[in-house]
């Protein structure tokens, strides 16, 4: 086996490792990962990464390869909870010898019953105990065989060093942990715990540095980005941060997801439309058009306090692209209720949406609502709102053909010959190059100076005419 100060030189980072310290340990070098569910999960991978390859650990691309063996987990559906256990069930006989740990909201919302369930985890814990995995990981080592981190009277939003970004042009950052809100359908508030939001000097150094690597696009994460609210003395609410992070250098594009209807205020909407580099694209999750169903949702807004939220974005200067999630089968939707969130999709006119069939949580209000709706039924009203949904985006994307939008790319689609770009709005745009017809070997060029050859423009952004449109994408040809 390699000395530890071998194999953590063999890393980017080169911090000391504190695995050993003069205890036996049980040997683990490698390890894989497995992430699902959103973005704040996908970010929390890049840290626990990180903090991994700071220990000295090396991460390999197959299950077989490692000796630990984590996954992150989603609890947002049930469909999404069953997925780990799937996983863990494949390793059940032959995983000897290996360490397997379950990360994130569904370890958080079973804790130690998935010791019971699978008996060959060894670490269970949530987003909120990150900050103690060195500790754990120890813990491991010297060959303890149920370790957890449970706690979420943590009120400190998990920062490390040590991210080990996924992207080399587009960054997350997340601005704020957890969740305040109580919608009855809802599980995070369990699984991420009370709101924790970073100080805007936190945020906005990250946003500085990533600035000065390089980046060109940030995303800011949080489950209710809105309701951020700067733990120093200035006190800085979201508005505030998104005009401060769109204004940081070498930054060409801010995202931020998700947000919450209650607390988008008039002010985001002229940071927009006062920032170029804020993007003119919003996600706006409404779950249902109907009051009364958002009501026993718990959202605390009506249709109507929806839609001026939307009016604010229609009037703005900038075309604000808007997107949504719907909930289809909320106990107790009735057929009336169900037209109503058609009416609104009719009514907003999404550019896209995510639609989901209501699934029962554990310790959700909504679990002991009465009038739970069939399976069936809930299917039926899923294929409408996607059938509506997919004429509405062939329609508002037709009417970009003509149009010239700026075009990041993000990589290169050998099938089809085409670079893969996106634009503000959020939208696909995939687009032909005549000078670069496809990346060359060795291609590190960055920025829109493309002197030379060997070009790979991925991370550079261009004018570009779209001339096809289909449903969920648009297709394109260079302006030069
Ligand atoms: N059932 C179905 N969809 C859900 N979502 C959240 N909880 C549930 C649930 N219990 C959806 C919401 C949310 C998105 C991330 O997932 O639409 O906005
Ligand atoms: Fe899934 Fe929600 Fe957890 Fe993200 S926060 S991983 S969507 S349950």
């Amino acid at each position: 086996m390699d000395s530890p100060p071998t194999r953590a030189a063999r890393n980017r980072y080169t911090v000391p490792s504190t695995r050993y310290n003069g205890i036996e340990s049980r040997g683990m070098q490698t390890f894989y990962i497995e992430t699902f569910g959103c973005q704040m999960n996908a970010h929390d991978s890049e840290k626990v990464i990180g903090t991994l390859l700071s220990q000295g650990y090396q991460q390999v691309a197959k299950p077989d390869q490692a000796d630990l063996v984590l996954y992150n987990t989603c609890s947002i559906r049930d469909k999404a909870e069953q997925k780990v256990f799937h996983r863990l069930d494949e390793f059940k006989r032959d995983g000897k010898g290996k360490v397997f740990g379950v990360l994130g909201c569904v370890a958080q919302q079973e804790g130690e019953r998935i010791f019971e369930r699978a008996p060959h985890v060894s670490l269970v814990a949530g987003s909120a105990s990150y900050a103690k995995l060195p500790e754990m990981l120890v813990q491991l080592e010297t060959g303890n065989r149920r370790v957890t981190g449970l706690s979420l009277d943590n009120d400190q939003a998990f920062d490390t060093p040590f991210t080990k970004r996924d992207n080399p042009h587009r960054a997350y950052i997340t601005i704020i942990e957890g969740c305040d809100k109580s919608c009855a359908y809802c599980v995070v508030p369990f699984t991420r715990g009370p709101e924790r939001s970073r100080t805007s000097e936190s945020v906005l150094n990250e946003a500085r540095e990533l600035g000065r690597m390089g980046y060109i696009e940030i995303q800011l994460l949080g489950q209710n980005v809105n309701s951020y609210r700067d733990p120093s003395p200035a006190g800085w609410d979201f508005a505030r941060l998104l005009r401060a992070v769109g204004e940081v250098d070498g930054i060409r594009r801010v995202r931020f997801t998700t947000s919450h209807p209650r607390d988008f205020v008039k002010d985001i909407v002229d940071a927009i439309d006062d920032h170029p580099a804020l993007c003119n694209h919003v996600h706006l999750p409404v779950q249902s058009g109907s009051s009364n169903v958002l009501a026993r949702m718990q959202r605390l807004y009506t249709r109507e306090e929806y839609m001026r939220r939307i009016e604010w974005m229609k009037n703005a200067r900038r075309d604000i692209s808007i997107t949504t999630d719907i909930i289809v089968g909320f106990p107790g939707e009735t057929e009336a209720d169900f037209e109503q969130t058609l009416a609104l999709l009719d009514e907003v006119q999404y550019d896209s949406l995510f639609s989901f069939k209501y699934s029962r949580r554990p310790n959700t209000a909504a679990l002991s609502l009465v009038d739970q709706i069939s399976e069936d039924e809930k299917g039926r009203r899923l294929a409408i709102v996607q059938e509506k949904q997919r004429a509405i985006q062939i329609r508002r994307n037709s009417d970009l053909v003509g149009k010239i939008e700026e075009t990041f790319v993000e990589g290169y689609n050998q099938a089809t010959g085409q670079w893969i770009g996106r634009t503000s709005q959020n939208r696909t745009l995939n687009f032909v190059h005549p000078q670069f017809a496809a990346p060359r070997e060795g291609a590190t060029l960055s920025g829109t100076n493309l002197a030379g050859s060997g070009a790979n423009l991925a991370g550079t952004s261009w004018s570009v005419r779209v001339t096809r449109a289909g449903p969920n994408s648009l297709a394109g040809e260079v302006v030069i």
